[in-house]
Order: C-alpha cells, then structure tokens, then sequence
C-alpha cells in the first residue's frame, strides 16, 4: 500500500522546479496530480514526462476565475480534491528605496493573495466531499526573518507562515490539515534568476552568491527538491492528520524555531 493511494493532488506552479519533484514523488506514492502552471505549455510537457496519473492544467493563481476553472477541471478529471500545495511563487530583489509598486503588487497577487484563494477555493471543495483534505503551502527561510535586498519577497513568506497558522486553526474543524514547507535554498531555476539579481545588485560575478549562500549551510550544500518530498507526502498523509497550522524547517539546519 502507498501512502497517497486514489488521492487526488493539485500542485500549483509545477511545471518546474520543487513543484515538479512533488509531482513525481506524489505519483509514486499512488497519487493522482494536476501539474498546474501559468505556463501550460511546461505543465504539459511535465505532465507528459511523469506518465498516466498526471495531467496538465493552466493556473494563474492571481486570477479568481483560473482558480475556479483549476479546482473544477481536478474534480472533472480525477472526481475530487484531496490534496494542494500552494506552490507557485515569484521572487524579487532591490535595495529598499528601489522596490517598485509594479514588483510589489505582482509579487503580493501571486504569493499572498494567490496562496490565500487557491487554499480557500481547495478548502470550499474539501468541505463540499465532506471528507477532509490536506493542504500544504510553500513558505521558505526568507518567511523567517527579514533580508537586506529581499524585503518584498521576505514579507510575502511571512504572511504565508501567518496565514498558514490562522486557516489551520478555522480549518480543522472539517478535518482538513492545513501546514507549511520552509525550505532554505533549493537549487533550480528559481535560484538562477536569484544569483543574476544578486550579480546585479552587489556586482557579483554569476554564480558567486550562490556559492556564498551554498558555504554557509550547516548540511554543506543546496538543497535538491528530492530533499523537500518526503516533508511533502508526510504532511500529505495520515501520518499528520494531528498536525495542524506548522511550518516545518527543511533547510539544512539555517534555521531553528
Ligand atoms: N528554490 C528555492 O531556493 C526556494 C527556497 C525557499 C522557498 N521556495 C519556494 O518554493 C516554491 C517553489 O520554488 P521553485 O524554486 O520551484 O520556483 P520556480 O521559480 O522554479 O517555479 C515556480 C513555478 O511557478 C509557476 N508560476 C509563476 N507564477 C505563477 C502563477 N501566477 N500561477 C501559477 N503558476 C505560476 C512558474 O511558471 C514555475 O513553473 C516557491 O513557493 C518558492 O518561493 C523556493
């Protein structure tokens, strides 16, 4: 018996990355899983590389009606919803004086705004079945404390730990889990586009200020997403059914709290 077997998953931003190493790790464990994405035409490819069991769905997840139209083609698709990782997230950099509105309000639709009604429309369709749910959001280290260059994006993790520990507590009453994932620094595409601000910003050579940050981790390296999946499938499985608004640390020993 797998641990996720007949359960029905939505993993937003899958297409790549952490997302995408959910994904897999889901699928082995029995899980059916929406590889849902802004960018379809990766989730399609993704979905096609994991094999039966996974399919594509196209998500904005700072749109209301994509959000919708994603939770009703999962329960077209696999007949119900049983699981979500709030995964889809966008990152920025700038000196404080230099962050933009633009930056700041894309960033707070799609990490705070987007994690809060996709876990809210997951939510209204697990009370609807009646038979509870689990849903997992991406926090990270950065929720944990601020950084000089990174205050947009910091905030935005922050509020997911907050809003993770306040639907937690609403939610429990119908049985669904809601907790957090804080990784520390998982290499990938997310971490390329962070070394190109950081070579920008501080007039870094590429690739310096990842092996900077990679230096100072206590387990001595970036994390893989391999490295994050067996946090997920826990708090996808029975095995938590008593844990309720946690945000766990997997991060190589960065953090304690
Ligand atoms: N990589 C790290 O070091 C790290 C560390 C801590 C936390 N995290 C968090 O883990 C999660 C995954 O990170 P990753 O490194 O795999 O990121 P990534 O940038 O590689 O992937 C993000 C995915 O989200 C999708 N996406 C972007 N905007 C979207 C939207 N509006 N709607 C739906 N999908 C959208 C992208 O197309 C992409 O496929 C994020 O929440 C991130 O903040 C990452």
């Amino acid at each position: 018996m797998k641990r996720l077997d007949g359960k029905s998953a939505l993993i937003t931003g899958a297409a790549r990355g952490i997302g995408l190493g959910f994904a897999e790790a889901y699928m082995r464990e029995g899980a059916t899983v929406a590889i849902a994405d802004i960018d379809l035409d990766a989730a399609t490819a993704a979905a096609a590389g994991l094999g039966a069991g996974a399919y594509a769905v196209h998500l904005d997840v700072s749109d209301q009606d994509s959000i919708d139209a994603a939770i009703a083609s999962v329960v077209d698709h696999a007949g119900k919803l049983d699981i979500l990782i709030n995964n889809a997230a966008l990152f920025d950099a700038a000196e404080t004086v230099d962050i933009t509105r633009a930056s700041y309000d894309r960033l707070y639709a799609v990490n705070v705004a987007g994690t809060l009604f996709t876990m809210q429309a997951a939510a209204k369709q697990m009370i609807a079945q009646g038979h509870g749910g689990k849903i997992i959001n991406m926090a990270s280290q950065a929720g944990r404390r601020g950084e000089s260059l990174v205050l947009v994006y910091c905030s935005t993790k922050a509020a997911v730990i907050s809003m993770t520990q306040s639907a937690g507590l609403n939610l429990i009453r119908h049985g669904i889990n809601v907790n957090a994932i804080a990784p520390g620094v998982v290499d990938g595409d997310h971490w390329v586009h962070v070394d190109s601000l950081f070579a920008k910003l501080e007039g870094k050579k590429p690739g310096e200020k990842r092996a900077e940050v990679a230096a100072g981790v206590p387990a001595g390296r970036f994390a893989v997403p391999g490295d994050l999946t067996g946090m997920a499938i826990f708090l996808a499985s029975p095995e938590s059914d008593y844990i309720v608004s946690q945000t766990y640390n997997v991060d190589g020993g960065q953090w304690m709290s």
